[in-house]
Parts: structure tokens; C-alpha cells; sequence
């Protein structure tokens, strides 16, 4: 039987990370290695696909951006159109993964496996985590069983779908958790076992499209805490441009009245769509009649990062509450 055709994208992170010796593990700049330096500490990937790589960027993914979302997102629809491609593996930071990940998991239309990958460890470190993390990859994107997944992160020999993974961890390379739905695999000795799929909406069945689409709507993000000032903040994000506002809540949707009765206000004047999201890390928020009658959304239980993820898509095609809050129920 032919091996399949895996194309690696790069776009930097710790794996592609080099410290001054192998016994640093946190002081180092992230996104400095090529990929194809990295594929060399990477032995057998030969044996499973035939790799072809491009570098798309080499940044520490903390600088992610819109653009580099559009233009990675372009890309692989572009390369998962041709036959020529059965899969592809995404090297990250893991910083700003998560975000990618779901971001690709709603505009990528392919029922192909994209796979994101990375490493809490620089390349240089001793037992870095790059290699086993970059075979792992190569060998889900290769297998049958990936596609209609949506996408997926390969990390610590553990399969999470894009939308209910986070990093939950700034240094142990057992940093990625789906908190409110566990992992929906792993990887053994180039085994893949998947245990559930995952049950919103993704890739093919996705209505977001980034074709044509030149930037995305502004979305910030406030944080709410005791003795919130975070009024301050709303306002110059409006002023700024911003069309939403994700509340990172103090629970399961309270926000300190001081920006509730501000974010209150802009609703009824229907200068922002505002989503509320927690700050907690697990579980969802509901909303009570209030909260409804007021016009705030829910993310349900998307964090607060991959709120604003969707909300920038959603805004692409409405500016309707309703429209959207569905949006927020179905991805
Ligand atoms: C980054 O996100 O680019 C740096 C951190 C990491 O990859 O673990």
C-alpha cells in the first residue's frame, strides 16, 4: 500500500526552540529552528508518509495574529483540496494552540485530518518533548481513523479535538486538558485509539469561510475581578473598533456591577455584541431571563480565548444577538 501524504506546516514555537544549554528549559526564544532541522531528531517518519514541509512563519505564538490566522487557514483549505495531500501536521507554540486550533477547526472544509502539534521543552533540552510530540502527529495525520475529526492537538501521546482543549499548564509537558470533556484519544508506539468524537459542528459542517475575507472582526476580551476596572477598558476597546467583547466572568457569568451596568448600557444601545465566558476553566455559564432580556450572550462553556475565536467568525455573518447565541450553542 502507498504511504500517505503529510504535509508538515510550520509556524515556530518552544519545539522550534534552542536554549544556550540542554539543562535550560525556560529561558530561550521560541521559533528560531526550521522544520526540517526538527524532522532530523525525528527517526522512522520516513517509514509512515511521504513529508513534504513549508515553513509558514517562525514566531513564539504568543505573537499570533489575525492575519497569520487568515493566511494558515487559506493555506490549508488550499492544500486540502489537492489529492495529492491526505493530511496535515501544524508545528505551534503552545501558548496560543488552543486558539489556532479552533480558529482552523471552523474554517478549514475538509474532512482530511489537521493535526497541531508542539512542546513545552526547547528542541535542546534535555528529554524534550518536540520529537515524540512531531512523530506522534505524523502518525494520527496518516491514519484513516483522523478524518472527520475536526482538527485536533497531538501532545503528550493524547488526542484532544480543538474546540474543548486548553493549556492548563505554563511548564509540565502534561500541559493540555480538555477539562469538561477529556481527551478523545492517544497514541502508543504509532497506535491510535480514539475513545469519543467530538459532538459540535466543525470543518465540512462549519458555515465560516475565510475565503475572500481580508481581516475579521475586532474582538476583545475584559477580565473581570474584585473591584473591576475594567469600564475603562471596554471603552477604549469601542473606541478602538471593537465589535465584541468577550467577559471573562468571575464565575458562572457574574460580573462586578461596575462594568455590568457600563456593558448593560452599551447593549441597549447596541454599540457591542458582549458574550460571557468564565475565568473558571470548566463548566458553562448560563444565562438567567435577565441576562437574556439584557442582551448578553453565552459561550457556553468555550473559555474565554476561544470565545472570541467564534465570535469573530460569527460577526462575519450577523450582528443579530439571537443569530449569534445559536452560533455559541452549535460550534
Ligand atoms: C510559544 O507558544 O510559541 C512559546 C511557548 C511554547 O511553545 O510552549
Amino acid at each position: 500500500m502507498s504511504k500517505p501524504n503529510i504535509i508538515i506546516l510550520a509556524t515556530g514555537g518552544t519545539v522550534a526552540a534552542k536554549a544556550s544549554d540542554e539543562s535550560t528549559s525556560t529561558d530561550y526564544k521560541a521559533g528560531v529552528l526550521s522544520i526540517s532541522s526538527l524532522l532530523k531528531a525525528v527517526p522512522g517518519l520516513d517509514g509512515i508518509a511521504k513529508l513534504s514541509t513549508e515553513q509558514i512563519a517562525n514566531i513564539d505564538s504568543s505573537n499570533m495574529s489575525d492575519e497569520l490566522w487568515l493566511k494558515l487557514a487559506k493555506r490549508v483549505n488550499s492544500l486540502a483540496k489537492s489529492p495529492k495531500v491526505d493530511g496535515i501536521v501544524i508545528t505551534h507554540g503552545t501558548d496560543t494552540m488552543e486558539e489556532t486550533a479552533y480558529f482552523l477547526n471552523l474554517v478549514s472544509h475538509t474532512n482530511k485530518a489537521i493535526v497541531l502539534t508542539g512542546a513545552m521543552r526547547p528542541a535542546s533540552a534535555i528529554s524534550a518533548d518536540g520529537a515524540k510530540n512531531l512523530y506522534n502527529a505524523v502518525y494520527l495525520a496518516a491514519d484513516e481513523q483522523a478524518r472527520n475529526k475536526g482538527v485536533m492537538i497531538a501532545i503528550n501521546d493524547k488526542i484532544y479535538a480543538a474546540r474543548d482543549v486548553s493549556k492548563t499548564h505554563t511548564l509540565n509537558i502534561d500541559a493540555f486538558k480538555a477539562q469538561n470533556s477529556g481527551e478523545i484519544g492517544y497514541i502508543i508506539d504509532g497506535k491510535v485509539f480514539f475513545s469519543h468524537d467530538p459532538v459540535k459542528l466543525h470543518t465540512v459542517n462549519s458555515v465560516f469561510c475565510v475565503r475572500g475575507l481580508k481581516k475579521l472582526p475586532k474582538v476583545d476580551i475584559v477580565y473581570s475581578y474584585a473591584n473591576d476596572g475594567s469600564k475603562v477598558a471596554i471603552d477604549a476597546f469601542l473606541k478602538a473598533g471593537a465589535k465584541g467583547i468577550v467577559v471573562a466572568t468571575s464565575g458562572a457569568g457574574s460580573i462586578h456591577e461596575n462594568s455590568k451596568n457600563h456593558l448593560i448600557k452599551l447593549l441597549k444601545a447596541k454599540k457591542l455584541v458582549v458574550v460571557k465566558s468564565s475565568r473558571v476553566g470548566a463548566g458553562l455559564v448560563p444565562l438567567g431571563k435577565e441576562d437574556e432580556e439584557q442582551g448578553f450572550i453565552s459561550a457556553n462553556d468555550l473559555n474565554p480565548q476561544k470565545a472570541r475565536v467564534l465570535l469573530m467568525l460569527a460577526l462575519t455573518k450577523t450582528q443579530e444577538g439571537k443569530e449569534i447565541s445559536k452560533y455559541f450553542e452549535l460550534y
